[in-house]
């Protein structure tokens, strides 16, 4: 909970007051001032227009900084052992810009669903830090305003990551990060400082209700059992991302004459470029909210160094057969209004066609090309963050350590992955289909999910589709928040036919299989959604849902925990063929589900509402 002041209109209230409790920090040696590292242990970075607001935009030179959260880390080998500053960002909903259509008027004000409901009128916020590092680390946070913790008040989600937890008596708190080479991310959970969703009904289709602001959307005078909880999440979260130093070839050089060294401040010009880098160093960089950079053909690499913060969106025109982003700064969608339409003045006029992606390209058909997506942190996507247009088939995405925050509108999915993609090592907070695979010959793997309320985890339908050989194999979802029953709340998910209704069961193409599928070693902390809801629209063969534990679902009498597969059939009501779907150690609050044990049906605590002929065929079996 923030201090009562902070609820005062008056956000100066808040700041000055905030200010002058800080804590001094004494308990350990600790850098003066902002001080930050650069050597062969770790390096650290600060953004000297840090701007303290969690209520209304920054100015476009100024980089969001928490509220909250202050941060040092500390390598347990440098010998100098000193606590260095680490910058701690902030995203808020809707990026403070209201509800508007418009971008920059605060006056257009829209009514249009986005999805955030509660979110901005109970200000939460969502802060990180990242950094880089060679060996283990202690990471010093400590809150601002008299706001002391102890390690006991602290959670690290995944909890199975079981890092060591201490606190100095102080008030500050300090997380051992061990090393690894694919980075750590993770969650800090200040269990005094949780807010607890609810719905505004126990049936299957309502939204949040907040008690906090009368004045507020959504608002009711208290709860009741009937307005059952539906999520838990800290009311400020506080991310980890700590990465490897990156390998040369990830690193352009910037005096290199290949090189387009990005001068800070407003971003103009990148479309008629020669070179084939765009190099952004160190520092603030912006594109309004009425353009982002289409970038010249020539350009094949986009490199954010450690604190560079680009505010806009990035899209490719290159036919090279490698196209890259790397680095670890970021790309904040942050001026943007939901859906900004590029074809329609950046409006908010949701368009699958036009509504504007943080990363984007063309891919040239007949070429093979990939996208590598490699350290950068994306914030605030306006829509899905990251599609290609053009030859589908021919482009497939490499994505490692990515991140994604700042997902509460509505329609901010994770990466669509084409055939051939692989995907390992990433953080997404996600208001939509998170895991997309769309194609055959996909691997996902070590992926951590903040999951918002709209649409499944892992998505492979809206269209039915021939899909051979895809993996995601670990995934720790540490939120969902689902709120109704129409969105497929579920880990894993195939949905109808696009812009068809979900009781037209007659919409499968019998000529597409689904195979050779396998999705493992997926584990749910706290409230969430239902195991899957699979519309099948293909052919079924070998698919095997393994290794997975969902913590717990919400109130009974709320629907949305059901799983549904059905059968569906063509146009001639030919049904699809389903043969070796298993389902196997699956798990509900740790007690195993299985056809044995009689507890896998819709009013069991498995839920699993599988067509009873799948069942006595042997189509599908659930074992333990
Ligand atoms: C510390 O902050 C000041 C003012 O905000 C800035 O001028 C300076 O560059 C910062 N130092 C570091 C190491 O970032
Ligand atoms: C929304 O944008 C589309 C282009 O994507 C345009 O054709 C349409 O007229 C716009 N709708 C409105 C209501 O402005
Ligand atoms: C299956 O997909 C993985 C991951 O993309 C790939 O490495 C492997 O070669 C594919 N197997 C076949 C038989 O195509
Ligand atoms: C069952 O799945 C859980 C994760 O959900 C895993 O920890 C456990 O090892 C699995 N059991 C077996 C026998 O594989
Ligand atoms: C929830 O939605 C599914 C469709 O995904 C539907 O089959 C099911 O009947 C719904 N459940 C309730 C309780 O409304």
């Amino acid at each position: 909970m923030l201090p009562y002041f902070c609820l005062l209109p008056r956000l100066w209230t808040c700041v000055v007051v905030a200010v002058l409790l800080t804590k001094p920090v004494t308990a350990d040696v600790v850098a003066p001032g902002n001080t930050t590292v650069n050597n062969a242990y770790l390096k650290t970075w600060w953004h000297s227009t840090g701007e303290i607001n969690y209520q209304t935009p920054v100015q476009p030179g100024n980089v969001r900084q928490s509220h909250v959260y202050s941060a040092w880390i500390k390598s347990t080998s440098d010998p100098s052992a000193t606590y260095y500053n680490s910058f701690v960002y902030e995203t808020i909903p809707r990026n403070g810009q209201g509800q508007i259509n418009v971008p920059g008027d605060p006056s257009s004000v829209s009514t249009e669903y986005d999805s955030v409901t509660i979110e901005a009128d109970i200000w939460i916020t969502m802060g990180w830090t990242q950094f880089l590092y060679a060996s283990d680390v202690w990471v010093k946070v400590s809150r601002r305003g008299n706001n002391p913790s102890t390690a006991s008040n602290v959670i690290i989600r995944p909890t199975n990551l079981g890092l060591t937890v201490t606190d100095d008596g102080a008030g500050n708190v300090y997380i051992l990060v061990p090393y690894r080479s694919s980075g750590l991310r993770f969650s800090v959970e200040f269990q005094d400082n949780l807010y607890t969703y609810h719905d505004s009904c126990d049936g299957t289709s309502c939204d949040f209700v907040q008690d906090w602001h009368p004045s507020g959307p959504y608002y009711v005078s208290g709860f009741t059992s009937s307005t059952p909880v539906m999520g838990i999440e800290p009311h400020d979260a506080l991310l980890i991302f700590a990465s490897p130093f990156p390998p040369s070839s990830l690193v352009p050089i910037s005096t290199s004459s290949s090189a387009y060294v990005v001068p800070q401040g407003l971003v103009t010009g990148l479309g008629s470029i020669s070179q084939s880098t765009v190099y952004f160093g160190p520092g603030v960089y912006y594109m309004t909210g009425t353009t982002h950079a289409v970038l010249s053909s020539s350009v094949n690499w986009v490199y954010l160094a450690p604190g560079a913060y680009v505010k806009g969106a990035v899209q490719f025109t290159t036919p090279s057969a490698n196209i890259k982003a790397t680095g670890f700064g970021v790309l904040s969608g942050e001026q943007y209004v939901y859906q900004a339409n590029t074809q329609d003045g950046y409006t908010n006029n949701g368009s699958n066609e036009y509504s504007l992606r943080m990363w984007s390209g063309y891919s040239t058909s007949g070429v093979q090309q990939t996208f590598m997506l490699n350290g950068v942190t994306t914030n605030a996507p306006p829509f899905n963050s990251i599609d290609f247009t053009g030859d589908l088939d021919t482009i497939s995405i490499s994505q490692a350590d990515y991140k994604q925050v700042g997902a509460y509108f509505g329609q901010t999915d994770g990466t669509t992955l084409y055939k051939g993609s692989n995907v390992r090592d990433t953080f997404y907070h996600s208001n939509d289909d998170t895991i997309k695979t769309y194609g055959s010959n996909i691997a996902a793997s070590n992926i951590i999910i903040w999951k918002g309320k709209t649409a499944p985890i892992i998505q492979f339908g809206w269209a039915s589709r021939t899909l051979n050989n895809i993996t995601v194999d670990g995934v720790d979802v540490i939120h969902m928040k689902y709120n109704s029953n129409g969105s497929h709340p579920s880990i894993v998910g195939a949905n109808q036919v696009y812009n068809y209704a979900e009781t037209q069961t007659n919409t499968a193409n019998l000529a597409n299989t689904v195979s050779n599928v396998y999705f493992g070693n997926i584990r749910a902390e706290g409230i969430g959604g239902n195991l899957m809801r699979i519309v099948p629209l293909a052919n079924y063969n070998n698919v095997v849902l393994e290794n997975i534990a969902l913590d717990q679902f919400s109130v009974r009498t709320n629907g949305i925990y059901e799983s549904e597969l059905p059968v569906f059939t063509d146009t001639n009501d030919n049904p699809v063929r389903v043969s070796g779907f298993v389902i196997r150690n699956f798990t509900v609050g740790g007690t195993a589900i299985s056809q044995a044990a009689g507890n896998y049906g819709p009013s069991s605590l498995g839920g699993l509402n599988i067509a009873p002929s799948l069942l006595s065929s042997g189509a599908v079996t659930i074992v333990p």
